[in-house]
């Protein structure tokens, strides 16, 4: 393997077992500490057997992923967890609007188990239901309403869901935002989408794959009337877009990807379309974290690569290619804080606690909000196509 001198965090030399663990674990959590959390998460998972199904984001810690039946992005992960029907308990290693949608799409005597409640996500509470009704008012305000198709990002609450089926639009994941766009503006003759709650994948996907302009997309900050923008602005609008972000993704910076390329000649940029729109733009690559997955299994032997994604996955990434020169994308370390909630002792607790009989930390989405939850869960699912194969 030929060896490169990155200015980065090498990574997948060794193990950070210590990384974020300064949450303690109270009640009766087992200690961090304790030897045999492994041991305990076998047991307990062999005495539930098939009762239970555990999914697991990618961006789950490895002392997690490795008991997870399944891992995957957010789409996979919300079409498998429809897809097990014999499974009690869906274990869900991931944050609480992924369980919520698992809770969403199993049936009624299917409980979803998140092992810390802690696990949510800054962007989805960047978007409030209240907040979305008063936009939605100021669009009618605005006399546009009619023609305004709801689009949310799977990473937004429930209540947001079902606002957008109520409101006859669609989820979509990063893996299929283009064609919910494709199918959200075939909805209405000069539809505008309103796209939740993240500005970045929103206007990536419009600009990028589908050859909107900067200048059809707007801004709607929620704190501002009609979201800070005037009326003749939201009627020339195609894209309404909620000025949400990804507290982690949000730390890649174009620069870094500059002073890489001016070192490797070689080298190739793959990041996640939650990054800003500056930093896709000079990246080779853009895609959900399966299509990073695949795109870095495809890579031949000695391929060079900076990876603008969530630290625990490029780390894994590192660690399972080390024929590949992979790089971290960001100067400093970079996890998601509320993925890396769930961790070992949340998860032997969990388990542990299923097999003893005591059914912990379900999440259970309203009937009505369910409802319409579903509706533009359903049409996603129904989607053609797919941007990458799993
Ligand atoms: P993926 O759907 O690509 O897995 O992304 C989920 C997520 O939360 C990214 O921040
Ligand atoms: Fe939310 Fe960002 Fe964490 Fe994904 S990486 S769960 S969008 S905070």
């Amino acid at each position: 393997m030929t060896t490169v001198d990155l200015p980065l965090l090498p990574l997948g030399r060794g193990k950070d077992l210590d990384a974020e663990r300064g949450v303690e674990c109270p009640g009766d959590l087992p200690p961090a500490s304790d030897p045999d959390l492994v041991a305990r998460a076998r047991a307990a998972k062999e005495a539930l057997g098939a009762k239970v199904f555990i999914l697991g984001h990618h961006y789950q810690r490895d002392e997690v992923i490795q008991f997870a039946d399944v891992s995957g992005d957010s789409f996979k992960l919300a079409r498998d967890a429809a897809a097990r029907p014999e499974a009690e308990f869906i274990v869900f290693c991931g944050v609480h609007f992924m369980a919520e949608s698992a809770d969403i799409l199993t049936s009624p005597s299917q409980k979803v188990i998140l092992p810390d409640l802690a696990a949510g996500c800054s962007m989805a509470d960047m978007a409030r239901l209240a907040q979305v009704e008063d936009a939605w008012a100021g669009l009618e305000d605005a006399g546009v309403a009619d023609s305004v198709v709801p689009v949310t990002y799977m990473n937004s609450s429930a209540d947001i869901k079902a606002f957008t089926g109520l409101h006859g639009g669609a989820v979509c994941t990063s893996s299929n935002a283009e064609v919910a766009l494709e199918w959200a503006f075939s909805q209405k003759p000069d539809a505008k989408i309103l796209f939740l709650p993240d500005e970045h994948l929103g206007r990536n996907t419009a600009v990028l794959k589908m050859g909107f302009t900067l200048d059809d997309c707007i801004v709607w900050n929620p704190r501002l009337p009609l979201g800070g923008n005037t009326i003749e602005a939201i009627q020339a609008a195609r894209m309404i877009l909620w000025k949400g972000h990804c507290s982690v993704h949000g730390r890649f910076s174009p620069d870094v990807i500059d002073e890489l390329r001016s070192k490797h000649a070689d080298l190739q940029v793959i990041v996640h379309p939650e990054c800003q729109h500056e930093v896709v733009l000079k990246a080779d690559l853009v895609g959900s974290t399966e299509f990073i997955i695949q795109t870095i299994e495809a890579a031949p032997p000695g391929s060079t690569w900076a990876i603008g994604t969530e630290l625990n996955l490029v780390k894994r990434l590192a660690t399972n290619h080390p024929d590949k020169n992979i790089v971290f994308l960001d100067r400093n370390v970079c996890y998601c804080s509320t993925m890396n909630r769930i961790d070992l002792p949340h998860l032997v607790w969990a388990l542990e606690s299923l097999a003893a009989g005591n059914v912990v930390n379900v999440i259970e989405v309203d009937p009505d909000t369910e409802h319409w939850a579903k509706i533009a869960l359903d049409r996603m699912l129904a989607l053609p196509g797919k941007s990458h194969k799993d």
